[in-house]
């Protein structure tokens, strides 16, 4: 008989931790996640699991996602998807913090609630707290038969496969694509075109390969690596992004504290010169989210700011970004799926930092993979 160490090697393989292992297969979770769902005809997508009509899908006028820790940021992510793509108002906020408002339940608004394991107590509880005020729910969730999973109305599941690190990955990006599929779906039913729909699709069926692009350059070049050794020796990180760039850098910011316990922290870049540009300077080094999108201008100018400050900046986009002493270049994908691409050099960086301080790189202290208690 194995023993429980030896079980976790063998389910780890090649990798050496479980984190190696989820971020590697996130081209596989991708492809699940969209298996089946496709309908090309009317470029848009069959999700079976809602268990919601086309007159009840319409009838939703609003969208509330809520989640806990980086189920939250990809919800955050999620809700821009939705506005962009339904142009229905969408927002996100931390479970925890809902249930504990007082919040007024709307028949028009639909509510997502995210999460991997679909055990987290603030989640459901929340669920709970919404459905006792005859608010709709649906679940995107990766455990089959969870708690979450089975509370809720109806839902989408990742398909992700287990996910055993603390620190999510594969589940984060999966939950992209998930939001991604809800939004064609709410939006093919609204106002979004068959070309735009398709537009979607056709980058989504992309993801896979241009997710193994970036695992398989990483693996030529180390350079993340690289990057990661430099800035494991600091206190301290920012993060700054803007939009969709924002809500990237704070599950980076996130990754790099949880499993390195390097501080960090992510700002919306344009929020820098109210008060973190304060602490700017050759000690305190910036990873900058600057996708080469209409804000590339913008963000540009921010980086400026930092450097003429002295201090040192990374930048994860699609071009070499002005004033960054390096830039860790993804593929470019349509605008509303860029942030799957440019997590990933992220999660890299909060991997190898993590080891190269030689921290419990899966078990961080002080962490659970699924936080049950209140
Ligand atoms: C814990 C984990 C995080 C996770 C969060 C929500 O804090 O350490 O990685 O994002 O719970 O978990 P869930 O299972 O609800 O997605």
């Amino acid at each position: 008989e194995m023993d429980v160490a030896e079980l976790e090697d063998s389910e780890r393989g090649e990798h050496e931790h479980f984190l190696a292992k989820e971020i590697a297969e996130q081209p596989r979770a991708i492809s699940q996640a969209l298996r089946g769902r496709i309908e090309e005809r009317f470029a848009t997508v069959h999700l079976g699991g809602l268990n919601m009509d086309v007159r009840e899908a319409r009838a939703y006028r609003r969208v509330t996602v809520l989640g806990c820790g980086s189920a939250w940021f990809a919800g955050e992510l999620g809700a821009q998807m939705i506005e962009d793509l339904a142009r229905m108002p969408a927002r996100a906020e931390s479970a925890s913090e809902f249930r504990y408002r007082n919040p007024v339940v709307e028949p028009d608004t639909l509510y997502v609630a995210v999460s991997q394991s679909g055990e987290t107590a603030d989640t459901l509880a929340a669920v709970q707290e919404l459905q006792r005020k005859g608010g709709r729910v649906i679940g995107v969730v990766n455990v089959v038969g969870s708690t979450i999973a089975r509370q809720v109305d109806g839902g989408i599941y990742l398909h992700a496969g287990p996910e055993r690190s603390v620190a999510s990955t594969k589940s984060f990006t999966s939950t992209l694509v998930a939001f991604a599929l809800l939004a064609v779906h709410l939006g093919r039913m609204r106002d979004l075109s068959p070309a735009d729909g398709r537009r979607v699709l056709d980058a989504l069926a992309a993801l896979p390969s241009q997710v193994q692009d970036v695992l398989d350059t990483e693996r030529e070049t180390g350079t993340v690596a690289a990057v990661a050794a430099e800035l494991a020796t600091r206190e301290s990180v920012l993060y700054i992004g803007r939009r969709h760039g924002w809500a990237v850098a704070r599950e980076g910011a996130q990754k790099l504290k949880e499993v390195s316990y390097v501080h960090a922290e992510a700002y919306a870049a344009a929020e820098l010169k109210h008060g973190p540009l304060a602490l700017v300077g050759p000690e305190l080094p910036t990873v900058a989210v600057v996708p080469d999108d209409d804000l590339f201008d913008k963000n540009a100018s921010t980086l400026a700011e930092i450097r003429a400050r002295r201090g040192p900046i990374v930048a994860v986009g699609h071009r070499d970004v002005p004033n960054a002493g390096r830039t860790l270049v993804v593929p470019r994908s349509e605008p509303e799926l860029d942030p799957v691409l440019l997590s990933v050099p992220l999660q890299l960086l909060a991997y190898h930092a993590a080891v190269a301080l030689g921290r419990d790189v899966d078990r961080p202290r002080n962490l659970a993979k699924s936080v049950t208690v209140e």
